[in-house]
């Protein structure tokens, strides 16, 4: 009979919501959590011991902490970005790491569409005015956002459901994706970013953060908008030429713009916030808070602590960032190998011969390959027998191997 197995140890950082904790709990981890992040040197001492880490975005993964985290399997990064993890010296050790890529979609979507009718209504000078005591009632400058032509570049996971959202409210909606994407609805497609702009009264961007997306919004942009028309952007700072977008507010070429995102934002709460933007009549600032509510922070607790309790528990690797994706389901009565190796000719073959010479039959098995590297589940009947396990981790290629649970 197979030794009893320890419970797996899941060190969750930074406040994670509970239903992370609740989750893996639940699957049988032994959860230790934390309320900071912590830094390099903090980090290598509290990992000793752990097979999943969860982190936010101010704890940083780097290759050093790998190094000396032999024992770690997964990490989650309890956020969209994963930056703040090196994913390839992740990868090359055998730690998975997965994020929470659209947990937060719907509220970014819904912040879009409170803006798009806020500036249409120009809402906060209306507001302004009667805080100051002014009763400033008129229809001046206020329209309905039925009938306007919405123009949403980047039409990833926000800007298609925003497209869906905005369809509802009787908007016309056009859109410009540097790939080619389903037309959800009515909504259709332009060829150029140049189309666009010409069409739409309402600009807002979705596009993700690649470097080639740097000041991709400026000057020409905003000149080739329709006069009057609105302008968002609560995707990436750095995608915007902030100094034009004000040019173009007080000319009054833009009518209005909200924004949520910016190239240089205060590290801590209550820090001073310093842009171009700042004092602009019918000019919403938000501090990066368009994915932030207790309903995103709730699915993304759920959502990675699932990913990380399926990769331990069933060596699935669906939506991983950095290891080939592969899912299989549970075989009753099998005994499950997950082996990543690296991705060179002759690596499989090396496996399932090592297997065959033990007598060991294969039930099930899946391979996936992700540039260098090769990640197979394989599912045999029987109980590896003795240096099984020790033999596949000699393969020179093995980077990675374990029974799993
Ligand atoms: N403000 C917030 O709180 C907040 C929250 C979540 C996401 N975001 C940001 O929103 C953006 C969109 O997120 P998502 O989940 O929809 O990403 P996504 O990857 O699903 O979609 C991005 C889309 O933009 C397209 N694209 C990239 N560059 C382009 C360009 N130059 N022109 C036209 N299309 C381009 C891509 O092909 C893709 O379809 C990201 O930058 C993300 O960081 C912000």
């Amino acid at each position: 009979m197979p030794a009893p197995t320890a419970a797996p140890t899941a060190l969750l950082l930074e406040n994670i919501h509970p239903h992370a904790v609740e989750l893996l709990s639940a699957a049988g981890f032994e959860v230790r959590t934390h309320r900071g992040a912590m830094d390099e040197a903090e980090l290598v001492e509290a990992v000793q011991g752990v097979s999943v880490l969860g982190i936010r975005s101010t704890t940083h993964v780097t290759e050093a902490v790998l190094d000396r985290a032999p024992g770690l399997r997964a990490v989650g990064a309890f956020c969209i970005g994963t930056n703040q993890v090196d994913l390839a010296a992740a990868g090359s050790r055998g730690v998975a790491v997965f994020n929470a890529p659209f947990s937060n979609t719907r509220s970014v979507v819904e912040l879009a569409v409170a803006e798009i009718i806020a500036l249409a209504r120009r809402l906060t000078e209306r507001d302004d005015a009667m805080h100051a005591g002014v009763w400033d009632k008129s229809a001046d400058g206020s329209h309905e956002v039925r009938g306007r032509t919405l123009g949403i570049v980047g039409y990833g996971n926000i800007g298609s459901q925003l497209s869906v959202v905005a369809e509802a409210l009787g908007m016309r909606v056009v859109f410009y994706d540097s790939t080619e994407k389903l037309a959800l609805g009515n909504a259709r497609a332009c060829s150029s970013l140049d189309e666009l702009l010409a069409e739409a009264d309402t600009v807002t961007l979705h596009v993700d953060g690649r470097d080639g997306n740097a000041g991709m919004f400026g000057a020409a942009q905003f000149a080739a908008m329709r006069p009057r028309s609105m302008f968002l952007n609560l995707s990436r700072g750095f995608v915007v030429d902030y100094a034009a977008l004000r040019r173009n507010v007080e000319s009054g070429h833009i009518a209005g713009a909200a924004v949520d995102v910016f190239p240089d934002e205060p590290k801590a709460k209550g820090d001073p916030f310093a842009s171009d933007l700042r004092g602009l009549r019918n000019v919403i600032l938000t501090p990066h808070v368009a994915g932030s509510t207790a309903e995103a922070q709730q699915d993304i607790g759920r959502f990675t602590a699932s990913k990380l309790r399926d990769y331990t528990l069933a060596g699935t690797t669906t939506l991983s960032v950095n290891l080939p994706q592969v899912a299989m389901d549970p075989r009753p009565g099998t005994r499950r190998v997950a082996h990543l190796h690296h991705n060179v000719p002759g690596a499989m073959a090396r496996v399932n011969q090592l297997l065959a010479e033990h007598g060991v039959n294969i039930e099930g098995q899946l391979l996936s390959t992700r540039g260098t590297l090769g990640y197979a589940l394989t599912d045999v009947a029987v109980d590896l027998p003795d240096g099984v396990l020790d033999a596949l981790a000699a393969v020179p290629e093995t980077i990675s191997t374990r029974v799993v649970p």
